[in-house]
């Protein structure tokens, strides 16, 4: 079978976990193929929140194996921890996880890097979540990057030490202090706890599933508009976040690919700086901030809050080529009387209706349109046929301006409150 693939449209936080976590019943492989832990996927089920950063969101149900792909760069510290909280919590993760070899590692120095050079960056910081993203892909494209397939050989130890020397000089050139002993042992004791996982070369495995008609999905993390290519650079994260990332991040050719499940909010957040053409610095982007809970699953910073963007989303539906399309939260719009949909940027007095290159250092203005709320409760909707009429005129105005059908609309964080609107799901 085609590998599916399911990713993040606007600036990460959609809501990517919950819905791995609906859709892992219909698959036998879940794979992470980007990113690391600066990724927070939420799940809610049965009472119980869970917030998973490396481990793919498949890790809660039974008969399921969960994948980290070469793409991934992984922070054994961070690894360990979530692993210790799942094993608490009953999980059997030996059963169900499984780890590439050619993923790069996360080294306490990327992170020492990371903050000295956001703090450099003064008031033009990216915001990042501090996790060493970035220097630990720069490190994997500078080629100079130590993959989890090192921790087995005997040099694993001079291999760390030589490229530790390196960090330690270019930390000297951002004048940054730091005290790395005490960061160094907890690396270690998550070393010796990835030893003992089934540490695989993915690429072989997961193209052995797709030849033997195993069912794989593809759980991106952060979002369209955080892409290291097609994201508001700068400000975006370190990796390709879109669908081409699941080729090279886990080794699948492209004529592999199957669908593309394109997730979003019914508004728009982003968390940490750079442009945001919608935002709502205001009491409404307050009202939706607390309606929808939006504070980060990594870092608990606010998010930021907004009406959504349709030259935003129309650029990330054709930069993935999304099949089907899934809106998330609709019920945090639930009070509003009236919704805004941002249908043209208006930059040096022209309107357009794509994403230019610069929304960083022009002025974007944006165009709305408004749309009636629907003044209802859709927590508790069970069904499809429940839904209010406003709503359906808001999901049927979006499919047309967006071109690809609204397969499932979710109306609260559980995993049972998604409504399927698309056969295939049911
Ligand atoms: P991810 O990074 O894409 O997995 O998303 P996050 O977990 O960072 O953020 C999504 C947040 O919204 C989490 O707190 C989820 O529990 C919550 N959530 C997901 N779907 C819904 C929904 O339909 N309604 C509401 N109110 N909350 C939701
Ligand atoms: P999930 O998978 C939202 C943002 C950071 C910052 C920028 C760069 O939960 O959707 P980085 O740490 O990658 O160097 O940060 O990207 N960012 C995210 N925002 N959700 C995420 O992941 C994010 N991962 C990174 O806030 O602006
Ligand atoms: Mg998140």
């Amino acid at each position: 079978m085609k590998v599916d693939v399911l990713l993040g449209l606007q600036w990460g936080d959609e809501g990517k976990g919950k819905i791995v976590d609906v859709l892992t019943p219909k698959y036998n492989v879940i794979a992470r193929f980007q990113g690391g832990p600066n990724a927070g996927h939420t799940l809610e089920f049965d009472g119980i929140k869970h917030v998973l950063h490396t481990i793919p969101s498949g890790i809660f149900r039974n008969n399921v194996m969960n994948v980290v792909g070469n793409g991934v760069v992984i922070d054994p510290v961070i690894l360990k921890k979530e692993i210790d909280a799942l094993i608490k919590l009953g999980v059997d993760v030996s059963n169900r996880l499984t780890i590439s070899k050619k993923a790069h590692l996360i080294l306490p120095t990327h992170r020492l890097l990371d903050a000295a050079s956001e703090a450099s960056k003064g008031k033009e910081k990216i915001g990042s979540t501090l996790k060493g993203i970035g220097p630990t892909y720069m490190d994997k494209t500078g080629r100079n990057g130590l993959r989890v397939g090192d921790i087995f050989e005997n040099n694993f130890r001079q291999k760390y030490d030589a490229l530790v020397e390196k960090h330690k000089q270019l930390l000297k050139f951002y004048n940054f202090e730091y005290n790395l002993s005490e960061l160094e042992s907890p690396f270690f004791e998550g070393i010796n706890l990835i030893k003992k996982l089934p540490v695989i070369d993915s690429e072989h495995f997961l193209n052995k599933a797709i030849q033997n008609n195993k069912s794989i999905l593809a759980e991106g993390a952060q979002g369209t508009l955080l892409d290291v290519d097609f994201g508001s650079y700068p400000f975006v994260t370190s990796s390709n976040t879109t669908t081409a990332g699941t080729c090279t991040g886990l080794g699948v050719a492209p004529n592999k690919i199957g669908e593309v499940f394109g997730i979003f909010k019914a508004y728009c957040t982003r968390v940490g700086g750079g442009p945001f053409p919608t935002e709502l610095d205001n009491e409404i982007g307050e009202q939706l901030r607390k309606a929808g809970h939006e504070f980060g699953a990594t870092t608990g910073r606010p998010r930021r809050c907004g009406w959504i963007d349709l030259p935003a989303l129309k650029y990330a539906i054709m930069i993935n080529g999304v099949t089907k399309l899934i809106m998330m939260k609709a019920d945090v719009l639930d009070s509003f009387s009236s919704i805004k949909v941002c249908t043209h940027y208006r930059i040096d007095g022209e309107l357009i209706d794509y994403m230019p290159f610069d929304i960083v250092s022009k002025k974007v203005e944006p165009v709305y349109t408004e749309l009636k709320g629907w003044n209802t409760d859709l927590t508790k909707l069970n069904s499809i046929d429940e839904l209010p009429n406003n709503l359906i005129q808001y999901i049927e105005y979006l499919e047309k301006e967006l071109n690809v059908p609204i397969s499932m609309v979710s109306v609260g964080p559980d995993r049972n409150q998604t409504i399927v609107r698309d056969k295939v799901f049911a």
